[in-house]
């Protein structure tokens, strides 16, 4: 998909970011990634494997109410190859979490028998939490938080705004500050990611955004699509002649019977956001050939 003008960002304090994150990791046993389910590859950080080298890594596939479990299997099966600890969840209403624990443990099941054979028992086990902006990290937090036993303290030698909680099982979580990025170099990846509203649509062309959307939807979910603004075949090929179909079909009308096809993208970018069109996944996980 071609969107003409490249999708600009703004890395912020990258560097120090990074720097911040490689103390962090020093203090966890394991690095927990949420990321959003209907876009898994994309929302991720395209350097936490090498920065997070060694350690057990969770991806917690948020938003997963939102996504084709269909999608969502093949993911699992997809991260799992490749080592990961996989869990799909739901953390506005708390879905899946409740397993949250055991695969904390699991996953440091070797690390727990080498510090008891050190008589290092009660040793808790901590992960750091991380993820892009959007994926829904503070909801997890926030939902984590309000189940944990312990209050939210700040330890010493530990970099400030660093947040721990202590859950029910004594496990521990480290919120880390500051804005983890996506990779933002690859425009298919800013494409999805601006689908999804983790860009700001101050800075994107939101017709084209939306003609790109409708394009992928009648490719990949059509049925969705005919049934969500009850269109009819043949659809037309062209992305701007789907958005002009829709916003007819919507009433959006300005004078002698143009569409207003920046309200109509701006509406179906929004219903798409809020899982209106069904549940939805933008991206798949790589088939070998
Ligand atoms: P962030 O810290 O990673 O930047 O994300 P945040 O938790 O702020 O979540 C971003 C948006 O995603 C929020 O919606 C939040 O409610 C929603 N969200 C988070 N987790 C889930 C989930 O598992 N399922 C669904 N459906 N949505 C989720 P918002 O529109 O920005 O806020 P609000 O309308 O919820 O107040």
């Amino acid at each position: 998909m071609e969107h003409s003008k490249p999708i600009q960002w703004f890395p912020g304090h990258m560097a120090k970011t990074r720097r911040k994150l490689k103390e962090s990791l020093s203090l966890v046993d394991m690095v927990i990634e949420v990321i959003d389910a209907r876009i898994p590859q994309s929302s991720r950080n395209p350097e936490l494997d090498s920065l997070a080298a060694g350690k057990p890594r969770l991806l917690i596939m948020n938003k997963a109410d939102m996504a084709d479990d269909a999608a969502t299997t093949k993911w699992i099966a997809y991260f799992q190859k490749q080592g990961y600890y996989v869990l799909p969840a739901d953390c506005k209403t708390g879905k899946g979490l409740q397993k949250l624990d055991t695969i904390l443990n699991e996953a440091l099941a070797e690390q727990k028998e080498k510090w008891r054979q050190k008589g290092m028992v009660g040793r808790p086990v901590r992960a750091m939490v991380v993820g892009i902006p959007n994926v829904g990290k503070s909801t997890f937090i926030n939902r984590m938080a309000k189940s944990s036993s312990a209050k939210t303290e700040d330890r010493p030698g530990v970099t400030r705004g660093n947040q721990w909680f202590t859950l029910k099982s004594g496990a521990q979580l480290l919120d880390t500050p500051g804005v983890l990025w996506p990779k933002f170099e690859d425009q298919e990846v800013a494409l999805r990611l601006a689908f999804t509203g983790a860009i700001r649509d101050q800075i994107l062309d939101c017709e084209e955004l939306a003609c790109d959307l409708l394009s992928l939807l009648a490719a990949h979910y059509r049925s969705f699509l005919l049934e969500r603004y009850k269109l009819e075949e043949p659809l037309p090929e062209m992305g701007y002649e789907l958005l002009e179909l829709v916003g007819r079909k919507r009433g959006m009308l300005i004078s002698r019977g143009e569409v207003d096809t920046t309200r109509a993208a701006n509406m179906i970018l929004d219903e798409y956001r809020a899982g209106k069109c069904g549940r939805i996944t933008l991206e798949h996980p790589p088939v070998k050939g």
